[in-house]
């Protein structure tokens, strides 16, 4: 087999065979394929893209590339989660214990954020001490003790991923669906659970930005779920605003924690209940989405769901008092209120350029490298529909210094769209992609 025939193939529109696309990905991996030629494929596959069947191969022969985790120590259906990414995306803290709550094991392995998007990892470790690295065996006791566990994802898992993505996004090869699908679900099949749900995100905070494209890759990750014996359902929400107020590690951990509460926003407990009652329906713990939203909201109202996440924070070595208490979360040095332009009706609201205007202050990662600020961040007054006059409160800064704050208040001041005509309620969960298995 040659590398040369094989983006040749794929440059005229043909279907590359699964031999052919483990030859690829195997020679990537092991380095005997150089940079220009899998470069040159993956352009290819930009323009003429990927079959079903051909997508379902990458994935696996990117999940073969490294190890997989192995749960079977734990009895019951395994379901995990996955958020496409978006800006105060915090929904992982509360289903964590909200779904173990419910009696389903949840073993999560997470990521950091990167650019405008956050990582649940990073809100993590604001709560002091808590531990994101467990060994693998003490990962399984843990779920199976008290029925959840968040690590960060090692290395391990899907390495070719890693190294395909680097190369992706130097190439201006990111944003193709079959490619971004097999990304994500290499990493979910790798990781081991029984069941996936996904939350693919669309909207100006999120990669996808048209609903079209949404559902297409929803399609396309359900698809590989099914073809690979994983139940797989994938929620298409919206992105098109930040989710809840609170953008910003320690500021997102203290909404999740209010929300476990019964008193977070309504838009973060809406998705948390809709993503929570497709994982109870897949781990056969509700007999349909209904039932699966009325136990959950029982559980945050009896207190159930607040004590699994004490139980979960404190058994990963972090401080429990975090969910009782103000004071134990880093918080920033100053606040500063961004100040409305105008008056009028809140139109839209720019969902990356907050999450822009949060990095800046600190929040985020520039580069996989960058150091972050876990306390700073930006909390909004005002979300889409509300009222507004010049000279009020649209949101306010949380930082640690005055060096990049009127930068970031007025990438805020621009995030907002204010009008005079009141703007139709928007969905937030926009569609369902239901498995066939
Ligand atoms: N997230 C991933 O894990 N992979 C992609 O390709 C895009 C987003």
């Amino acid at each position: 087999m040659r590398m040369y025939d094989i983006i040749l193939k794929k440059r005229e529109g043909k279907e590359l065979t699964t031999g052919e696309i483990k030859y690829f990905v195997n020679g990537y991996s092991n380095e005997s394929i150089e940079d220009y030629q899998a470069s040159a494929l993956l352009m290819a596959i930009y323009f003429q893209g990927l079959s079903d069947r051909e997508t379902a191969d990458l994935t696996m022969a990117i999940c073969d590339s490294g190890e997989r985790a192995d749960l079977s120590a734990i009895p019951g259906i395994k379901v995990d989660k996955h958020s496409t990414g978006g800006v105060g995306d915090k929904t992982t803290l509360v289903l964590v214990p909200l779904v173990a709550s419910a009696g389903v094991p949840v073993a999560k392995m997470s990521g950091r954020g990167l650019g405008h998007t956050g990582g649940t990892v990073d809100k993590l470790e604001s709560i002091p001490g808590f531990k994101v690295s467990l060994e693998p065996a003490q990962f399984i006791d843990q779920v199976r003790n008290i029925g959840a566990a968040v690590v960060a994802q090692t290395g391990h898992l899907a390495p070719a991923d890693k190294k395909l993505y680097a190369l992706r996004d130097v190439t201006a090869t990111v944003d193709s669906i079959p490619l971004i699908a097999s990304s994500v679900m290499s990493k979910k099949i790798a990781s081991g659970a029984d069941a996936i749900v996904l939350d693919v995100k669309v909207g100006s905070g999120a990669f996808m930005r048209d609903q079209q494209s949404a559902l297409k890759l929803a399609r396309a990750m359900v698809d590989i779920g099914s073809r690979v014996g994983r139940r797989t359902v994938a929620v298409i929400t919206d992105m098109d605003q930040p989710l809840g107020f609170s953008i910003g590690n320690a500021l997102e951990v203290k909404e999740a924690i209010d929300t476990l509460k019964g008193q977070g926003p309504g838009d973060l407990l809406d998705l948390c209940l809709e993503l929570g009652a497709t994982m109870l329906l897949l781990a056969g713990k509700a007999e349909n989405l209904k039932d699966g939203r009325t136990k959950l909201h029982e559980l945050i109202k009896s207190g159930q769901a607040l004590n699994k996440f004490i139980e979960f924070v404190s058994t990963q070595g972090g401080d429990p008092r975090v969910a009782r208490e103000d004071g134990v979360l880093p918080a920033a040095k100053l606040t500063a209120a961004v100040p409305a332009p105008a008056s009028g009706y809140i139109r839209g609201i720019n969902a990356e350029v907050i999450g822009r205007s949060a990095m800046l202050l600190g929040a985020g990662r520039e580069n996989k490298e960058s150091k972050i600020d876990l306390s700073v961040g930006i909390v909004l007054n005002k979300k889409v529909g509300d009222t507004i006059n010049s000279g009020e409160t649209l949101a306010v800064a949380h930082a640690n210094g005055t060096e990049r704050l009127e930068q970031a208040k007025e990438l805020v001041q621009s995030a907002y769209q204010i009008g005079d005509v009141k703007p139709e309620p928007q969905r937030l969960i926009l569609g369902t992609v239901p498995g066939n298995i």
